[in-house]
């Protein structure tokens, strides 16, 4: 059997891939807003499997399974053998010979990646606490169609150094542009944990106010991600500096875009005049899930098409 080409992490894809996925993703994506009928999928099965809560993702997999003419079966932690202590590898095995493709929204990384060792088919990393490759997906896929190619702009993450934060520095050397970090003292980005090549694509900025200097794209996510709501008091305190507000942005370029992977906390993260304001693209943004999503799951079930 040939290993099945698994989405892991961003840069388990090269830049040709992307190209052709965002291709994809327009393709589909004009499709669907003109009705027409695309089943490529048919008589094809996908299992979500979410060990953490979710809105987004589990509709733009479910939803998108069933646009592409398959269908998705939900399974959680709470109500399936997973749960109950069932080691990973068996449930792979078992999952990956009743299905097509799996998604999982776990803890930590090494779990999908002990699941993808043992999977048939292909797997898709619905978010860890390492990574969120299907957001940048479709983040990427939305700065290009607001605004062009990303490489060589500059992304200003204000915030945690967190899953998304991690894979946006990997899309960082993929794409090659560029990326200023802001954090709170001990919240700073671990490179290893990213998974990053080198140091090269990122800055860190202790000032936010400076991190957000000349950028095209400002974003930022929740101070507490799921798995962290222990820290949530301290955290509180320790991020209350780092809100993105209208002051702030004025510092970004003119034509700056606000991103936020949601659910968004208003007051917290972000003030409410910036993502209900004139730079944020944050509900285009989660609509891309579904349509990048959608190339996805054609290109890890079928491969390359022609159409
Ligand atoms: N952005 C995102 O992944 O949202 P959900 O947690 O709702 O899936
Ligand atoms: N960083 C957040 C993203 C939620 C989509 C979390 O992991 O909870």
């Amino acid at each position: 059997m040939v290993a099945p080409r698994h989405f892991l992490q961003f840069n388990d894809f090269s830049r040709e891939e992307f190209d052709y996925l965002f291709e994809r993703t327009r393709r589909i994506k004009t499709q669907f807003k003109s009705y027409q009928q695309y089943w490529p999928l048919t008589d094809r099965t996908l299992v979500m499997i979410f060990e953490k809560a979710s809105t987004r993702t589990r509709l733009s997999f479910e939803a998108g399974m069933q646009q592409l003419g398959g269908s998705a079966i939900y399974l959680n932690t709470r109500d399936s053998q997973l749960g109950r202590g069932e080691p990973v590898e068996d449930a792979a095995q078992v999952i990956s010979r009743m299905s097509d493709i799996v998604m999982i929204r776990t803890f930590d990384q090494e779990i999908i990646e002990r699941f993808a060792s043992n999977s048939r088919v292909p797997v898709i990393n619905g978010l860890t606490n390492e990574y969120h490759p299907c957001q940048i997906l479709a983040d990427i896929y939305t700065f290009i169609e607001q605004r062009g190619s990303i490489s060589g702009k500059t992304v200003a993450w204000i915030g945690d150094s967190n899953n998304v934060c991690n894979t946006w520095l990997q899309a960082a050397e993929v794409f090659g542009f560029n990326v200023h970090v802001s954090t709170p003292p001990g919240y700073e980005v671990e490179p290893e944990r990213a998974g990053l090549y080198g140091t090269d694509h990122y800055e860190e900025f202790p000032d936010p106010m400076e991190a957000v200097k000349g950028a095209d794209l400002v974003t930022t996510d929740v101070w507490t991600s799921m798995g962290f709501e222990a820290e949530n008091d301290e955290r509180l305190r320790d991020f209350e500096d780092w809100q993105v507000d209208a002051e702030m942005m004025k510092q970004a370029r003119p034509n700056a875009l606000f991103m936020h992977c949601l659910p968004a906390h208003r007051g917290e993260e972000v003030a409410a005049e910036v993502i209900d304001g004139p730079h944020s693209v944050v509900w285009e943004e989660a609509e891309n899930r579904l349509h990048a999503q959608k190339a996805l799951l054609e290109f890890l079930v079928l491969g390359r098409v022609n159409d």
